[in-house]
């Protein structure tokens, strides 16, 4: 293959790695009208009741009362939700790890990366059924959520629009890193790397296969051997290295961040958002108002190693280090919420069952969110961290339309975010059992 021709496909296969590369070739435009009894209003914080919905292609194009009685062009499909129906933009999660083994602990290492790869494609319908039609899928080996992303764009399989890291930067034995076999057996993270020429490169290397975003670990982590949760992972040097190479490139960064002061030395880099978050104090709260910093915090989680893990092979260490960070994790969050931080909707679901991303609405708002606030968060706040308000996360005239809809009215039983009725994405149907 000559050189012109491998550089026309890298060209064609960087257009077909962009969002939305489902466009549709129809001549005529297919219509969809979506009918509900209700649309909760993200932007407005409003519910509107007897709503239509209109979609061309991929796009909504109008968003009108019912009683406007506007007619349905010839050829339209018309899609009746119901009575009771509530229908809202696509839900999205910040931190999930789609590729991966669904076992913890040495059991794991029976998963080579080609199966964890095919557990992902498995994972990614299951998401995109549960109502997440975006999510941002931080840390994965061997490029294979770049992979994922592009079969699903390339319409080979269903999953959500992921925007993804590749492999997680960290510092050599620390979260982001392997510690669990002896030295002999020389394994090493490909994300490893250590001094701020040596994370650029990274930085640089995960670019040039595929990835949207740079995730970093900036901390000491749960599920890693022998790292301390709260311990700083790389110097503020460091951190600013990889931020800067980042942003120069158009890449945002999230940040895995227990401790405090990693916390506080990632927001001082420039860092976009930062994960977990367990241990924050005050001056976190005020360095993340000022900077603009979004915090992703999975505040799920600890129900499900407590009461789950041992069986999924969590290892007793990482069971210590749960009950240990699991409330302070929470109390945080309540804090944050209260201060105005921006935050956004992020489960790191794959500790917890894919699918199961809906379960956290309960906890946001057991901890200080009201239920508006939550389904905000969800939608519109978290397009923003991934800087795609512009195409999704309302709906609205001109948007990409990625809707859900539930059975039952969601603001008062929040359980009912686990049971997703109808999901649409890009205008495409995956899921309707409210007809
Ligand atoms: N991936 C994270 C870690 O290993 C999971 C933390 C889960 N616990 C929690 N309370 N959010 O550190």
């Amino acid at each position: 293959m000559n050189t012109v021709r491998v550089g026309l496909m890298m060209a064609l296969a960087l257009i077909a790695s962009t969002f939305s590369a489902s466009a549709q070739a129809d001549e005529t435009p297919k219509i969809k009208i979506v009918n509900a009894a209700h649309l909760i209003d993200v932007e407005k914080g409003t519910v509107l009741d007897n709503m239509s919905v209109w979609i061309e292609n991929d796009k909504i194009t109008k968003v009108v009362s019912q009683n406007a009685k506007i007619a349905a062009p010839e050829g339209a499909e018309v899609v009746d939700l119901g009575p009771d129906s509530y229908l809202m933009p696509g839900l999205m999660d910040s931190h999930v790890h789609l590729v991966g083994s669904p076992i913890w602990g040495y059991d794991a290492y029976q998963h080579s990366t080609a199966r964890q790869l095919v557990y992902g494609v498995a994972n990614a319908k299951i998401t995109l059924e549960a109502g997440f039609t975006t999510v941002r899928n931080v840390g994965a080996p061997g490029f294979t959520d770049v992979a994922l992303r592009d079969a699903i764009n390339a319409g080979d399989v269903p999953g959500p629009r992921m925007l993804v890291s590749g492999p997680s930067l960290g510092i050599t034995g620390g979260h982001c890193d392997n510690n669990m076999l002896p030295f002999e057996y020389g394994e090493e993270s490909e994300g490893v790397a250590d001094g701020p020429w040596e994370v650029r490169q990274k930085v640089r290397r995960n670019m040039k296969y595929g990835v949207d975003v740079i995730k970093f670990c900036g901390t000491g982590g749960v599920f890693s051997k022998g790292t301390r949760v709260g311990a700083q992972q790389y110097t503020l040097e460091e951190m600013k290295a990889i931020v800067d190479e980042a942003h120069m490139a158009g890449r945002k960064v999230a940040v895995h961040a227990h401790g405090t002061e990693g916390i506080k030395s990632a927001i001082l880099a420039g860092a976009d958002s930062i994960e977990h978050v367990s241990y924050l104090d005050d001056e976190g709260i005020k360095l993340a108002k000022k900077h603009g910093t979004w915090f992703s915090m999975d505040i799920y989680n600890d129900d499900f190693i407590l009461q789950e893990g041992a069986k999924h092979g969590m290892t007793e260490e990482s069971l210590a280090k749960e009950r240990a960070v699991g409330l302070r994790q929470r109390q945080s969050f309540q804090k944050a919420v209260k201060a105005g931080v921006k935050l956004s909707y992020g489960t790191d679901a794959g500790v917890y069952p894919h699918g199961g991303n809906g379960k956290q609405m309960v906890k946001m708002v057991e901890w200080g969110m009201t239920p508006m606030q939550a389904v905000i968060t969800a939608t519109r706040e978290t397009s923003k961290l991934f800087g795609i308000e512009d195409r999704v996360g309302i709906v609205k005239e001109g948007h990409l339309a990625d809707m859900i809809a539930i059975k039952g009215n969601p603001l008062e039983d929040l359980t009912l975010f686990e049971k997703v009725g109808f999901v649409m994405k890009e205008g495409k149907v995956y899921k309707n059992t409210l007809q």
